[in-house]
């Protein structure tokens, strides 16, 4: 789930692997660890809590090997406590590992190792998998091979997703790591080589990154590394050059990164956009999609198959590519989708949008998706991820990397992905060159707009002055504004730990109106249509049961008094991005809420930026 460094290099592996953790500090983890091949032994270091207690550790006791495995852990199996910290080493010390995912059948395995005498000193799944490796070690003859046998005859009797490296005792300059289900790179540099869970862990150490495909091990010996399969042929290494994959993350004047790539929007969003128009200015051009024209012309049925924000911008794409494209779109769950037995019904897409392109769920259901013989796109930020290899064709964010583990500048630019795609497939099949033209042109003045309400952002931090007492808030909004209403209810709880619900507006009265009460604000997020009057009339519910209305709605909606307590003021613009427009105050609102109890909204409790377990 979390952050893997491997070093094996000429210098010490100290540095750059205490370093390397730094950089995927952002991903989210509870503890974390390091452990240096000594010559005849390992030396392990770890601790619970931030990478600075581990590196204030570390720092006491330095190593100067130059062949080391370090890591930061989400917690799966096992309490956060230095036991289940990894690296974890073998019973009989003659391997240390590191490992992000879970093997669902630890449990077997464990029965049959402790048959074997072997103990364990963690409850973690990882530590069983690493016994597995030094069990087959112990059983094969001495020969060059015996490390790489061990580890091709251990992996597959695991089950579930793994991205591990190992080092063995008796193998000084020798580094393995192998890959199902979580994502594995490796960096190679002029000094040194890695191996990483994510290539920003190596940026300005290595030239070049070779990604590892599911079942795939990388084997770095000295200076040479190779990548097979895991019945030992050799496998494709394709690189690609480091600077590529990783841009500049540095906060700048922020005070956080969710802060900061708040306030980038407009850019993010510009980068999104740019050179995505037919010259006739009708139209959006999605390279990704070429080739792929006659399918998406005769289309029966979209699904997007997302989680959590990514899952919300596919909602907003079900709502405008059903109106731009007329085609019926269904948004699943991802983690659902794939274990449904969802009716092949004609011609299908499945469109997988992720940020990470690393989501065990999403990829899962991508997998799904081809297994039934269903054309996949990707839409992802992250270059070179996992989705982006795995999906037929797709389309790349642009926004650069997302630091804040709640995710901001993605939404925004995947519900625009989104609607450049309801206007591609609408102008493949019956929307009018003028229709389309104006969409266009309101693609266009989206990120001055987004500019225009971000300089709001005062008035949010004195709206969340003035709620942020409040333990449980409900969201609500219809259409394309619904899952706005969602997306801002995750954003708050996420960061802020306050309760908060979204729902369809005229859902509340079906249910959530039981809640209301003077300590329990609703925040209505109203359209600039014929159905604001409705959504008015759901605020005259609220106020009538004493509930505070915050309302968040476009300029020309006229709302009387005594139906709201607050209103922040969105300009008028166009259906397709208005639910980016008003997702922003949300975003801001978490973001003060949360800063005003003081918590941290880039490393938000228990969550991890990405989720490669199920
Ligand atoms: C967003 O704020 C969340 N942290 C989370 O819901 C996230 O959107 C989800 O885990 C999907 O991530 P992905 O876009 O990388 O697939
Ligand atoms: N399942 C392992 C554990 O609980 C690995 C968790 C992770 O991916 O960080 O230790």
């Amino acid at each position: 789930m979390c952050g893997i460094v491997g070093y094996l290099g000429k210098g010490y592996a100290q540095a750059p692997l205490i370093d390397g953790l730094r950089r995927l500090e952002y991903r989210g983890y509870d503890s974390a660890g390091v452990a240096f091949h000594e010559g005849n032994e390992f030396s392990l270091a770890r601790e619970t809590g931030r990478v600075k207690n581990l590196a204030d550790s570390v720092q006491k006791n330095s190593s100067s090997s130059s062949l080391g495995i370090a890591h930061t852990r989400w917690a799966t199996h096992g309490a956060v406590t230095v036991s289940n910290t990894h690296p974890h080493m073998s019973q009989d010390g003659k391997f240390v590992m590191v490992h992000n995912g879970v093997i669902e059948n630890y449990g077997i395995l464990k029965k049959f190792l402790v048959s074997k005498g072997i103990k364990f000193s963690s409850e973690t799944d990882s530590e069983v998998l690493c016994n597995l490796i030094a069990y087959h070690y112990s059983e094969l003859p001495t020969g060059e091979d015996r490390f790489i046998d061990a580890v091709r005859l251990a992996l597959p009797q695991s089950r579930g997703a793994y991205g591990i490296v190992i080092l063995c005792v008796d193998y000084s300059d020798t580094m393995i790591g192998a890959r199902r289900g979580s994502p594995l790179v490796v960096g190679l540099g002029e000094e040194a080589n890695f191996i990483a869970s994510d290539a920003s862990a190596f940026v300005g150490r290595a030239k070049e990154a070779v990604f590892l495909n599911d079942g795939e091990l990388s084997i770095i010996s000295g200076k040479n590394f190779r990548i097979t399969t895991m019945e030992g042929e050799e496998a494709k290494a394709v690189a690609h050059p480091v600077e590529q994959i990783s841009e500049e993350v540095e906060l700048g004047d922020f005070d956080s990164y969710m802060e900061k790539e708040i306030f980038e929007q407009p850019t993010a969003l510009e980068n999104t956009l740019r050179g995505r128009f037919g010259d006739d200015g009708t139209t959006a051009k999605l390279g990704g999609l070429e080739g792929h024209e006659d399918e998406l012309r005769n289309l029966d049925r979209i699904i997007f198959v997302a989680c959590g924000t990514a899952r919300h911008a596919c909602m907003v794409g079900e709502y405008l590519i059903e109106r731009l494209a007329r085609v019926p779109v269904e948004v699943e769950h991802a983690s659902e989708f794939r274990y449904r037995n969802s009716p092949k019904a004609g011609k299908s897409l499945v469109i997988a949008v992720s940020q990470s392109g690393e989501t065990l769920d999403t990829l899962e259901a991508v997998r799904e998706a081809k297994t039934k013989g269903l054309l996949t796109l990707g839409i992802t930020n992250v270059v070179g991820s996992s989705l982006a290899r795995e999906t037929d064709g797709g389309v790349y964010q642009r926004v650069g990397p997302e630091i804040g583990v709640a995710s901001t500048k993605a939404f925004s630019s995947q519900a625009c992905l989104c609607a450049m795609l309801g206007l591609a497939l609408g102008r493949m099949r019956d929307l009018s060159p003028t229709d389309g033209q104006a969409i266009v042109q309101a693609l266009n003045d989206l990120p001055d707009l987004v500019t225009k309400v971000l300089q709001q952002g005062e008035q949010i931090r004195e709206l969340a002055i003035k709620y942020s007492k409040a333990e449980h808030l409900l969201f609500l909004g219809r259409q394309s504004l619904y899952p706005v209403a969602l997306e801002g209810a995750l954003k708050l709880k996420e960061i802020s730990y306050a309760h908060a619900e979204g729902y369809p507006a005229a859902e509340l009265k079906h249910g959530p109106i039981a809640l209301i009460n003077p300590d329990c604000p609703s925040v209505f997020i109203v359209e600039g249509s014929s159905l604001s009057s409705k959504t008015i009339a759901n605020m005259q519910e609220v106020k009538a049961r004493k509930g505070p209305v915050l309302a968040i709605a476009p300029d020309n909606v006229e709302i009387p008094e005594e139906a709201v307590d607050d209103i922040f003021r969105l300009p008028v613009v166009h259906e397709v991005i208005r639910p980016i427009l008003a997702n922003l105050p949300l975003q801001l609102f978490a973001y003060h809420f949360a800063r005003l109890r003081g918590l941290d909204v880039d490393k938000p409790r228990n969550l991890a930026k990405s989720v490669t377990v199920e």
